[in-house]
């Protein structure tokens, strides 16, 4: 039987070994990267300023004293946010430092092992001294375990099945493994040698959709994960789970949405990477014409940010759904709230919808603060629209709670409706698909009568 010490080799004289020593637990060493570090001139390291160094630490059982050791401390890691221009002047310099230690040692022919916790080449500093290293000297690069297989594995969870789709993102170290998402992490596929973040701020307009983070889009997930700072209504910030995003959170109250326009601006004026939030869509009655109304008349600086909308899955195509396809052909969509326009001008829509006999759907139905628009809706509209015209109550829509009322016009109860609710009226050709002891469809066919072939 061949020896474990000749299975793992022993180092070079002038080369420049970097050496994966994987999530964090000795035992997860490969054969090559343990002789390495027991057998090379120097053993470097990055370490925070008063901790040991994490590769080190996990190494430790296997450095003896006396050992010639190189610690590479960073004058800064998370002191600063990482696209602080302080940051990147202090870190851009610590690497060139690094980079004439390390050149110094493998010059004089020493053979040079620097550590790197995880896989040298996942994410990490060892790439930004192997950028601007390679080719001048032999390097080695002895594979380890990455803390992303340290993770499924501590979790005992399987990560990728069949035709599941392995994905991962650097930003904030974070894993994302969303519910119904298993199997998928985020890869954004930064630069990871350029040891420049990002300068300037940004902001993104995020719809949340309805509710369930599997209703949320994977790249409404990405634009949150990207994000510094998380702005929004406090309902919607505590829908964003903290386990999976991390960022500073930034919540406020339902009726202040321009003061929280020009907050998320301002963030964003100051350098930071704002995601402002909404349900279902941003664009629908919601915080994107906030935002814009707020750059209108606010600073011109704004004009020149980054702004950038990652659209959602609107409360009406969620309550469809539920049912059908009752937006199966033209619709509308009216919000019944008077807060910022007037009642004369919904009486005017909602009219003027029922003329047009399309589907209508109605937002903000009803609230505490607003409990008679709605009944005031249905009795203008029994004015032009058929008792038998179907009126459909969604509340909770695409959620596990979501509850649905289906009636009629002429009985349609306003009570039946809260903030949580969206109303949806047919139109003359709007119908039902009985079933048996079931809930029957709703639908709404796409060509009229007269021109169906
Ligand atoms: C201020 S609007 C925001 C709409 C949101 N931007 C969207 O695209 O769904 C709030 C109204 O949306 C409707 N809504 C939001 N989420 C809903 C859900 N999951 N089910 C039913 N209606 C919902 C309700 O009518 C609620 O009063």
């Amino acid at each position: 039987m061949t020896g474990f010490d000749a299975i793992a080799g022993t180092a070079c004289a002038g080369t420049l070994y970097g050496i994966g020593v994987g999530p964090g637990d000795v035992r997860y060493l490969t054969l090559r990267a343990a002789a390495l570090v027991r057998d090379v001139d120097v053993l470097a390291f990055f370490a925070k300023r008063g901790l040991q160094g994490n590769a080190r630490g996990i190494v430790d059982p296997l450095v003896g004293p006396g050992r010639t050791e190189l610690r590479l401390e960073y004058p800064v890691t998370d002191e600063v946010p990482p696209e602080h221009p302080t940051y990147q002047k202090e870190i851009a310099h610590f690497y060139e430092e690094s980079v004439v230690a390390l050149s110094e040692l493998l010059r004089q022919g020493k053979s040079v092992g620097l550590l790197a916790e995880g896989d040298p080449f996942f994410y990490g500093s060892f790439m930004h001294m192997w950028r601007r290293l390679n080719g001048d000297f032999p390097i080695e690069i002895v594979p380890g375990v990455t803390g992303m297989s340290g993770c499924w594995t501590r979790a005992n969870a399987p990560i990728t099945w069949g035709n599941d789709i392995l994905s991962a993102r650097g930003a904030d170290h974070a894993l994302v493994g969303m519910p119904g998402w298993q199997g998928s992490l985020l890869f954004d596929g930064a630069d990871p040698g350029s040891g420049e973040a990002a300068v300037s701020g940004s902001l993104v307009i995020v719809g949340l959709g309805p509710g369930p983070i599997e209703l949320l889009t994977p790249a409404a997930a990405a634009a949150l994960q990207a994000a510094t700072d998380l702005v929004g209504y406090e309902t919607y910030i505590d829908r964003i789970p903290k386990t999976i995003f991390s960022q500073r959170r930034h919540a406020s109250g339902n009726r202040v949405e321009i003061d929280r326009a020009r907050h998320a601006l301002a963030l964003a004026a100051e350098g930071n990477k704002v995601a402002i939030v909404s349900g279902g869509d941003p664009g629908v009655f919601a915080m994107a014409a906030a935002v814009f109304e707020a750059i209108e008349v606010g600073d011109p600086a704004w004009r020149e940010l980054d702004i950038r909308i990652e659209p959602g899955i609107t409360a009406m195509l969620a309550a469809a759904a539920e049912v059908g396809a009752p937006l199966g052909a033209d619709f509308c969509a009216i919000s019944l709230s008077d807060n910022l326009k007037s009642w004369q001008t919904i009486e005017r829509r909602l009219r003027a919808a029922a003329e047009g006999d399309f589907v209508i759907a109605l937002y903000n139905p009803a609230s505490r603060a607003r409990p008679r628009q709605l009944g005031r809706a249905f009795d203008l509209l029994r004015a032009t629209k058929s008792p038998e015209a179907i009126v459909l109550f969604v509340r909770s829509a695409g959620t596990s709670e979501s509850r649905v009322v289906m009636t009629v016009l002429a009985e349609a109860d306003p009570a039946l409706a809260d903030m949580r609710t969206l109303v949806i009226i047919g139109a003359a050709a709007t119908r039902l698909i009985s079933r048996n002891g079931r809930r029957p469809w709703v639908y709404t066919p796409r060509a009229e009568q007269a021109v169906v072939r």
